[in-house]
This record gives C-alpha cells, structure tokens and sequence, in this order.
C-alpha cells in the first residue's frame, strides 16, 4: 500500500495521488457518474483512455462480463506496470502501452471510452478524439470527466492572493487548464456528436484533503518562486491551514458519440 507523502510541500507519488482521489467522496462519486454514462453492456469492447494505475478497469470488466473486453492504454511504464498487476486477475483486461494521440488500437474496434483527467494533460486534446474516432465503431461513445482549473475556489479573507494562485495553477502548471468548457466544442470539430455536457462541483471542507487533491502548500511554494504570489504568501496559507476552510473544485462531464 502507498503511502502520501507526509510532507505537503513535496511531490507526491503519483499513483498515491491517483489513489486517495478515487477513495474520496467527490472522486467515487464521478466516477460512479462516469460509469452510468458509458451505459456499458455485456460484450463491449471498452477503452480507457490514459488509464493511470487501473484505477477504473475491473468495475468496466463487470460491466461487459462474460463476453467482453477492456483495454487500457497509458505511456507511462509505472502505471503500467501498477495497472498490470492490479488487473492481473482479471481476464477480461489488458494494458497496452501507447501514446493517447496515436491509439494502440485497430480502427472500429470499440465500442465505448473514457478519458479521466487525462485531455488536461495531454499536448493535442482534438488529435486524441480523432484517434478515438478512428477506433470507435459506429454508434461507439466516449466519456470525459476534465477538470477547469478557473473553476478552482477557494474562500479566503484576501481572495487576491487565491486568485493569484489559481492564475499560477492555469498559466504555468496544467497545461490545458480550460479543457473543461472547451470540450464539447473540441468534440465537434472533431466530428462527434455531443450527446450531453454536465458539471461536478465538489466542496472541499476539509484543508488537509483539499492540499493532498490540489497541492496547495507545494503550489504556493511554486507560485512565490515564480513570482506570481508574494513571500507572504506562505502565511497565507498556514492561516488557511488552521481556520474553517472551504474550496471548490469545477468538472465536466461530456459524452460525445461517433455520428450513427
Ligand atoms: C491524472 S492521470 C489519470 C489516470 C486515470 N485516468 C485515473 O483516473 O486514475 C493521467 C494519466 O494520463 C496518462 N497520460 C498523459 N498523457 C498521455 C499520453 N500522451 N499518452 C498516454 N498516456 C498519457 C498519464 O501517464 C497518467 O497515467
């Protein structure tokens, strides 16, 4: 079992991190949202797209039981090597090694996907749908659940210095920060037919849980590096630290489809 790193101005392992954010409430509840929207059925052949340690896997393989099938795809060789030993036991699954923007995958193979916090992070959000596009049979779906980082809200006494903050968060960290409000859009002009958008706000009322899900500490640090906060910045967020605290956080969920 691993373990959070103790220490919240340092980098946390990443399948840790992975792993204490499906265990939460907010992080089980979307992800319960994501697997009624993927309306899996026995036989599927069903892709998740930069499936991290497998995190999700084995609740699709009961979905498509006996018959079906479950691929995920990451690049990282630690979450694949994690995801293989997790799912080893499950015969339905396989982890496949690849780039999201050039799918391991023959065409019309598929007949669902995810993507789970993964078009954030990735250097062509359209060039990834138009691989799933390729691989979808037709009719095949896709769900997305991608943050928007401007969504991020945390009450405070000095709200210059959270908006500071998320401004770092947006500008230098995640790389497409916005994908949120863009991904219905980005979905069309990739030729899928968007089928519904809807919105997850998690409350965060607890500051331990919301420095492990958005790395405040270590952020701030960051942000007064690079100048975008203030030295005192760190003070800021001690009293955050010790006061009745509360953030939010903004996701969507968007299923598009493959036009019938
Ligand atoms: C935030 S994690 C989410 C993992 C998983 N979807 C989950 O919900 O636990 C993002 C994952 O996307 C993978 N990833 C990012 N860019 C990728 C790319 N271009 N090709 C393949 N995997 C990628 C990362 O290695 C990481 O495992």
């Amino acid at each position: 079992m691993r373990v959070i790193n103790n220490d919240s101005r340092s980098r946390p392992d990443p399948i840790a991190y992975l792993d204490h954010v499906a265990a939460s409430t907010a992080g089980r509840d979307y992800k319960q949202q994501v697997l009624e929207l993927l309306d899996l059925h026995p036989g599927q052949a069903v892709l998740d797209i930069g499936c991290g340690p497998g995190t999700d896997l084995a609740a699709m393989a009961a979905a498509v039981a006996p018959a079906g099938q479950v691929i995920g795809v990451d690049r990282d060789p630690v979450m694949i090597a994690e995801a293989r030993a997790r799912l080893a036991e499950h015969p339905l699954v396989e982890i496949r090694s690849g780039d999201v923007h050039a799918l391991p995958l023959d065409d019309g193979s598929v007949d669902r996907a995810r993507t789970d916090r993964v078009l954030q992070h990735v250097a062509d959000p359209a060039q990834v749908l138009a691989e799933f596009r390729r691989v979808a049979r037709p009719g095949g779906r896709v769900v997305m659940a991608e943050p928007d980082w401007e969504g991020l809200l945390i009450d405070s006494p000095q709200p210059a210095m959270s908006r500071a903050l998320v401004r770092f968060l947006v500008a230098e960290i995640i790389r497409n920060a916005t994908i949120g409000r863009s991904l219905a859009r980005v979905c069309g002009e990739a030729g899928l037919v968007v089928r519904s958008v809807a919105t997850a706000a998690p409350v965060f009322r607890d500051f331990t849980t919301a420095d492990h899900v958005f790395g405040l500490r270590r952020n701030v640090t960051r942000a007064v590096d690079a100048g975008y906060l203030t030295p005192d910045a760190e003070g800021w967020i001690d009293d955050l630290s010790s006061q009745p605290f509360l953030a939010s956080a903004l996701l969507f969920l968007v299923v598009a489809e493959i036009p019938g």
